[in-house]
């Protein structure tokens, strides 16, 4: 009996204290995960222990890096098997959390979350996690203004970057894990809230990407492609980006699902048609999102709901592209104007839960408590089909 309580007692000395736990993918989510959690800085252990069904707990080392008085661990899993739930443990503590990787096919739906302007309201914010979390999405996707972290509020001026980002990631740990404690994957967009000149460093080290640059593609298997594109927050759309968007949508022109996901948008609801940042995405990457026929676009940063009508070339056209919106995750909703190219739009918090099956997909506007605001069906796009249009 003394000799079992010392054995705990002895365990819970040992336990890391694991303040942040978040999960997301740099590679082909249906074989990678990626792995991040902090401690005390004196928790240097970088172990932690995965186990694959029907299998042996097996030890495996991150790295880590100091951030004040803490240590982001990271580490990066590859060669998993697709459409399989995995248990791990960080360290020595005995929490067993769940991840699940994507799988390789459509065979079944494919749910997930895409939404924008995250924790501006936590309130609000919570109230719409425990939605999404209802919703058994396999991960979510932020476009950008996810802590708002920088350029807050005036009244948020004493509160630091760093203590923003780490309440969104405290929070994120605490509700988005399914209650048989599968932990959702998080992939991050970037907004006018998430980094500047002075937070570059700050944010590198909360989400070490595998290189500094913020605009990427995340291919599942053969069947997806998020393209996650930077609105002149860290790198500039025109240039060097709008050419390797190119680049990248020529090489995905088998892909059947392709969806571009961003901060400001090209159809704002609320900010005026002729800013600055919607003129030069008209200008730079709609042209490229109708040569190559996307299957959908997300914008964020106006804080409504909005549905475009179908558009091509800046015009309604029945076999245009359609661009959701309009980042009201955890934000406070806003009245979105009166303009020719919204087919819906409300003053209503919102997050986009997508289906996807090898037949269609399925596009549903949920409001923060789970009921749809709006249904959209879309059909995967075959090669033929593109080359037709181009
Ligand atoms: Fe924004």
């Amino acid at each position: 009996m003394i000799y079992s309580l010392f054995i705990l007692l002895l365990s819970s000395c040992l336990s890391a204290h694991v303040t942040a736990l978040y999960l997301t993918w740099h590679a082909d989510p249906t074989t990678t995960m990626t792995i991040h959690w902090h401690t005390l800085e004196h928790e240097t252990t970088d172990t932690i222990y995965l186990q694959e069904p029907y299998g042996e707990w097996q030890a495996l080392t991150g790295s880590h890096t100091p951030l004040h008085y803490l240590l982001v661990h990271t580490i990066h899993l590859q060669e998993l098997h697709p459409d399989t739930e995995y248990l791990f443990r960080i360290s020595e503590d005995p929490t067993i959390y769940r991840f699940r990787t994507a799988p390789d096919t459509l065979d079944k739906p494919l749910r997930f979350i895409i939404g924008g302007d995250a924790d501006q309201t936590t309130k609000i914010f919570r109230k719409m996690n425990e939605t999404i979390v209802k919703q058994d999405p396999l991960f979510c996707v932020i476009g950008g203004d996810i802590a708002y972290a920088v350029d807050a509020m005036p009244f948020q001026f004493s509160v630091t970057a760093f203590n923003r980002w780490l309440s969104f990631l405290s929070i994120w740990k605490e509700q988005m894990i399914t209650p048989k404690g599968r932990v959702l994957p998080l992939i991050l967009g970037i907004g006018n809230h998430d980094i500047t000149k002075t937070t570059v460093d700050l944010f590198f080290t909360l989400f070490p990407f595998p290189e500094k640059r913020l605009y990427r593609t995340l291919d599942f298997s053969s069947y997806l492609t998020l393209f996650l594109l930077d609105t002149d927050h860290y790198s500039p759309i025109e240039g060097v980006q709008t050419d390797w968007l190119k680049t990248a949508l020529s090489q995905r022109k088998h892909i059947p699902y392709r969806f571009a996901i961003y901060h400001e948008g090209a159809y704002p609801s609320y900010y005026p048609f002729h800013g600055i940042i919607p003129k030069k995405i008209r200008t730079f990457w709609c042209p490229l999102f109708d040569a190559y026929k996307i299957s959908a676009a997300f914008e964020n940063h106006n804080h409504t709901f909005k549905k475009t009508h179908p558009l091509t070339n800046g015009e309604i056209d029945p076999k245009g592209i359609i661009y959701f919106g309009d980042g009201c995750w955890g934000a406070r909703p806003r009245k979105p104007n009166d303009l020719w190219y919204l087919a819906k739009k409300g003053r209503k918090n919102n997050v986009y839960l997508m289906e996807l099956s090898e037949k269609k997909g399925l596009i549903t506007a949920l409001n923060l408590i789970g009921e749809p605001l709006d249904q959209t069906e879309i059909s995967p796009l075959t090669e033929g089909e593109l080359e037709n249009a181009l």
